[in-house]
């Protein structure tokens, strides 16, 4: 994982701008952050443990005047969070930052131990430096050198590197981890991400794989790896600097919620009505798989119900870090899609190539524009939900649903399984939805109410059937990820064959129960917890409101009534804010939970 950026400028503010950078950046890792600057006679270095927020103290109290930075937020893979492991490194004359993983890096690092080469630190990354230094030595000349370093270098990397002899020039290139070059009239960028430069431009172009840039205050050259210049086109972000602020929010993950409804909407709006899925045609296929990771996960297996209930076309879900394993089930004949809000996501992006390499055709719900696995996708199906700053998701899985909802339908309707009547009434619901997710929003009280019934609690079991067990999924992991509660979610039929032991007086049960069809089962088996002592939080519809919730339930959530192809939204939405309610009462750090890191750009 980890955030790096680069600046040089023609002034002298490059460690301010890198700084403000690197902090929209702090969600892809934050347990430690460095910078090195160039302060007109020679490379400077300032390193902190933690938050962005501890560099930020060390550069307040010096007086930097630099026209060229590199810095870098980090998400430890090799060695703990200190300030030795912490980047950029040094060796030589070569300065670096690095967002990656070296594969290959206690090889190498053997080798230029022989050959005299010193190490400090823990890191994969200080190996890198050390290589590019050799690689400089041997031929003297920058660019060869990172394109001679990366041919021995195995693994995923972006990089930023500063020669100590053109100390206003950033040298930069990835494979596998993301990069974008950002242009201004000050100077111009290299970062993991358009979110880092926005402040100071939207214009940007992406860099391929394997290819190599020469950065200055004024110019960018291209290059690729038999170093021939090449020529990249020149974008314009549609996302702008204001969506990367709270807006007056607590924190980003409730602003993120409250975007919901009009996130979902848009989606409707625009898949529902104008959809164009002509290009997948289901019937062409032997198999679908769906594969992705974490909260995307979850998400698919909201598509895999619906495509199975309702297109009669089966599924199945994988998640991605496993897919490889499968592998013999991948044909030409397969349909693969892959789902990922950042389309960052290392697993995700390696079961989209391996399944490429086998001829399956890939199609990516995908949040981020321009993103890896936005490019490397035969089709892309852009979410637009816009730029997800807290690092446990909220609208990513949301509108992740709502995409599957609209590429289900139409395959309802490509196998001639919606009649007129039927379309009519889901159209209206989904083209209708945002008041009804306000409603959700609007309940703020209630899930107060009932963070302060669990917050205390040390365990706490999520249950429901069908498309509400899926929902459960999430919600438990929201729960475990931002408030540190250990949280389970079990289909609710399943709980009784073992998992029902460990409920005892008290402990919270979160039951689900939104389909008809499932009520009286799922109502079964919260009775058989209730049995046994749990603290039943009822989660349902206004459809059920004739029923007396007493008899089982403690607290009852009530959310309306929607077909099943939204149900899960205003459903999750709820459990979302009780996560959030749940996680401020117990102190947590909701928008950066511990360990954790939102790009998750390694396997
Ligand atoms: C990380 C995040 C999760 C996210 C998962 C997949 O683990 O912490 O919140 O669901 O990656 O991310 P993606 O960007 O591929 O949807």
């Amino acid at each position: 994982m980890c955030g790096i950026i680069g600046y040089t400028t023609k002034r002298t503010d490059s460690v301010s701008v890198a700084l403000a950078g690197l902090k929209n950046l702090e969600y892809r890792g934050y347990d430690s952050s460095g910078i090195a600057f160039y302060d007109g006679k020679k490379l400077d270095m300032v390193k902190a443990k933690g938050k962005i927020s501890n560099l930020e103290e060390k550069l307040s109290q010096m007086d930097i005047a630099s026209s060229c930075a590199i810095a870098h937020t980090r998400w430890a893979t090799h060695g703990e969070p200190s300030e030795t492991n912490a980047h950029p490194h040094q060796v030589g004359k070569v300065t670096l930052v690095h967002n990656g993983i070296i594969e290959n890096y206690a090889s190498l690092k053997e080798e230029l131990i022989a050959k005299g080469y010193e190490f400090k630190s823990q890191t994969d990354t200080e190996v890198a430096t050390a290589y590019i230094d050799y690689c400089y030595s041997l031929c003297n000349n920058k660019l060869q050198a990172l394109v001679d370093a990366c041919k021995g270098i195995r693994g995923s990397y972006a990089f930023n590197v500063i020669y100590e002899d053109e100390p206003t020039t950033i040298y930069a290139t990835r494979k596998d981890s993301p990069l974008v070059i950002g242009y201004s009239h000050e100077g111009n960028f290299a970062a993991s991400d358009i979110s880092a430069i926005l402040s100071y431009t939207n214009k940007y172009s992406l860099i391929d794989e394997n290819e190599f840039v020469k950065i200055t205050s004024s110019i960018v050259t291209f290059y690729n790896e038999d170093l021939t210049e090449t020529s990249n086109e020149i974008k314009t972000a549609t996302w702008d600097a204001a969506q990367y602020q709270k807006n007056g929010y607590d924190h980003f993950m409730l602003k993120e919620i409250y975007e919901q409804p009009k996130v979902i909407q848009d989606i409707f709006n625009r898949y529902y009505s104008d959809c164009d899925y002509s290009d997948i045609h289901f019937e062409n296929f032997d198999n679908i798989h769906i594969v992705a990771c974490g909260s995307a996960m979850h998400a698919s297996l909201v598509g895999k119900y619906l495509l199975q209930t309702y297109a009669k076309i089966p599924a199945m879900v994988e998640i991605a870090s496993e897919y490889r394993y499968a592998e013999e089930l991948i044909t030409p004949k397969t349909l693969l899609i892959v789902v990922s809000q950042s389309g960052e996501t290392a697993d995700t992006l390696a079961a989209l190539r391996l399944a490429k390499e086998k001829g399956a055709y890939v199609v990516g719900i995908v949040n981020a524009v321009g993103s890896t696995i936005s490019r490397e996708v035969n089709k892309c199906i852009y979410t637009y939900a816009g730029p997800e700053i807290a690092v446990a998701t909220t609208k990513g899985y949301t509108s992740q649903v709502a995409v599957f909802s609209t590429l289900v339908l139409n395959a309802m309707k490509q196998k001639g399984l919606l009649d007129e009547t039927q379309e009519a009434e889901i159209k209206d619901e989904l083209l209708n939805i945002k008041p009804k997710l306000e409603q959700v929003i609007s309940q703020r009280d209630t899930y107060l109410d009932i963070a302060k019934d669990i917050y205390s609690h040390k365990d706490l079991f999520f249950i429901g059937r069908g498309i509400d067990s899926t929902v459960c999924m999430e919600g438990s992991l929201k729960l475990k990820e931002i408030s540190y509660m250990h949280s389970e979610s079990y289909s609710a039929g399943e709980l009784k064959h073992g998992t029902i032991s460990l409920i005892e007086e008290g402990t919270p049960v979160i039951s689900i129960a939104t389909n008809e069809n499932l009520f009286e089962k799922t109502v079964s088996n919260i009775k058989e917890t209730k049995a046994r002592g749990s603290y039943t939080i009822f989660v349902t519809t206004d459809a059920h409101d004739a029923v007396d919730f007493r008899e089982f339930a403690d607290k009852t959530v009530i959310v309306p009534k929607t077909s099943e192809f939204s149900q899960a939204i205003p459903v999750v939405m709820a459990l979302q804010l009780i996560a959030y309610e749940t996680a401020k009462l117990r102190g947590c750090d909701i928008d950066k939970p511990r360990n954790l890191a939102k790009s998750v750009t390694v396997e």
